[in-house]
């Protein structure tokens, strides 16, 4: 098999650079270790910035999201039993879960006669030092090779093209917290039609949606928390603790429950020879500031540009700055993502100090229109610079 393009992994970031490609003509294959049901109902991020709301839209696989989604015009801020509101004015983001642009990305991508290839195993990359890489894979236990032009390593965070690049070439940024958190998806409807961050003496609780009758709540817990330990009434007394003060919860059937774990990483370069990493495969952030799955799509607009300028003209400047372009915005991200966990979450190397720290801080965010600015600019979503 031969292509421009080899891609690994058919999460947001894979289907998008997949779909970008296309809309420049440029050919590519996505191999996908996972089955097309799997990745269709797995549940993750549910919030979409701005500018990647724009892009989807513009690109034609906005129609169900513009339909379906839920705008957002601000968010709550819980503390001290009150809600204060944080509006972002013209600045809106659209709640809309990952797994329907997964969805809707797939189709788009198999309309357009694109290929991708699921329940791929023993995926593997070569020869990407120097100008003609290779993807080996079995599929339907055949073994193939895929040549390519370029790899786009798209596969998450525990995917196999990060580690095959010679570690001696990569720097690892990395920060563990001391927390994860239970989510839920919960057949209720929300009690705002805004997103509730609660900063509480028990620990963080987030109120988000999926639609109107659709609920995705939030607790923190410790970080290695058995969710065996996390029984339905057990959530939903926390949550009723936490969020509860402020708001009465409607309690529902209870579609799904998972632990989150708390981490920040960041590998430099995010790209070896004709390998190029995008999304979780290079970096991932506490899901507080919503940013994962924003960050992918980021990452994938960045690479398919510079891959469409070296196709046209034959030049290679801007994939040579494919890291560098991204790594600007993502450490922004990151930071976003950092300040806003530290700002809400209970912290056992926390004294009194800290938590009065964190009340003056979350008191000058909600009532300052300098610092509420600031916030809404990262939270909708930085530009991103080509
Ligand atoms: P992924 O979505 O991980 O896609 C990678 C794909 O590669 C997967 O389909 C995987 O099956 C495939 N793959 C892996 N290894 C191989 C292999 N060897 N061969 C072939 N295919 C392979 N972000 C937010 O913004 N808000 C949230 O609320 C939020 N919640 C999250 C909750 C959880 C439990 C997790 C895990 C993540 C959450 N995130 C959230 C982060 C967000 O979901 C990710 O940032 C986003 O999925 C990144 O997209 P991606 O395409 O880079 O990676
Ligand atoms: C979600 O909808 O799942 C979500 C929204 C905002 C966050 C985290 C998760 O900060």
């Amino acid at each position: 098999m031969r292509t421009q393009v080899g891609i690994v992994g058919a999460g947001p970031a894979g289907l998008m650079l997949s779909h970008l490609l296309h809309l420049e003509g440029i050919s590519s294959v996505i191999l996908e270790n996972r089955g097309r049901d799997y990745i269709e109902s797995r549940i993750r991020a549910g919030l979409i910035e701005q500018w990647a709301r724009d892009l989807l839209t513009e690109t034609g696989v906005g129609a169900r999201m513009q339909r379906e989604g839920m705008f957002h015009n601000g968010v709550y801020f819980g503390f001290g039993g009150a809600l204060h509101y944080i509006d972002f004015r013209a600045l809106v983001g659209k709640g809309y879960g990952q797994q329907e642009v997964v969805k809707d990305l797939i189709d788009r991508r198999l309309a357009d006669g694109g290929q991708i290839l699921f329940e791929v195993t023993d995926v593997s990359v070569h020869d990407f030092a120097g100008s003609a890489p290779k993807i080996h894979f079995r599929h339907d236990g055949e073994k193939q090779e895929l040549a390519c032009d370029f790899i786009g390593g798209c596969d998450g965070f525990h995917g196999i093209c990060r580690p095959s690049i010679p570690a001696t070439a990569l720097t690892v940024f990395d920060r563990e917290y001391p927390f994860g958190w239970v989510g839920i998806l919960s057949e209720s409807p929300p009690p705002e039609g805004e997103l509730i961050y609660a900063y509480h003496e028990r620990g963080f609780a987030l109120y988000t949606m999926r639609s109107p009758t659709l609920a995705r709540l939030y607790l923190q817990c410790a970080p290695d928390e058995d969710i065996e330990n996390w029984p339905d009434a057990r959530i939903w007394q926390e949550l009723q603790a936490r969020i509860g003060g402020t708001r009465s919860l409607a309690q529902g059937a209870m579609l799904q429950k998972g632990i989150t774990a708390m981490r920040s990483f960041v590998v430099e370069p995010m790209q070896h020879g004709r390998l190029f990493l995008a999304g979780d495969s290079a970096h991932i952030q506490p899901p507080t500031g919503a940013k994962g799955m924003n960050l992918a799509l980021a990452d994938v607009l960045v690479l398919s540009r510079a891959m469409a300028e070296f196709y046209r003209s034959g030049r290679g400047e801007l994939l040579e700055r494919y890291s560098a372009t991204c790594l600007r915005r993502v450490w922004k991200a990151q930071r976003f993502s950092w300040w806003m966990t530290q700002l809400f979450h209970l912290d056992p190397t926390h004294n009194a100090f800290d938590r009065k720290r964190q009340l003056a801080e979350l008191d000058y965010v909600t009532s300052s229109e300098a610092a509420g600015r600031s916030l809404a600019e990262n939270y909708v979503g930085l530009p991103v610079e080509i």
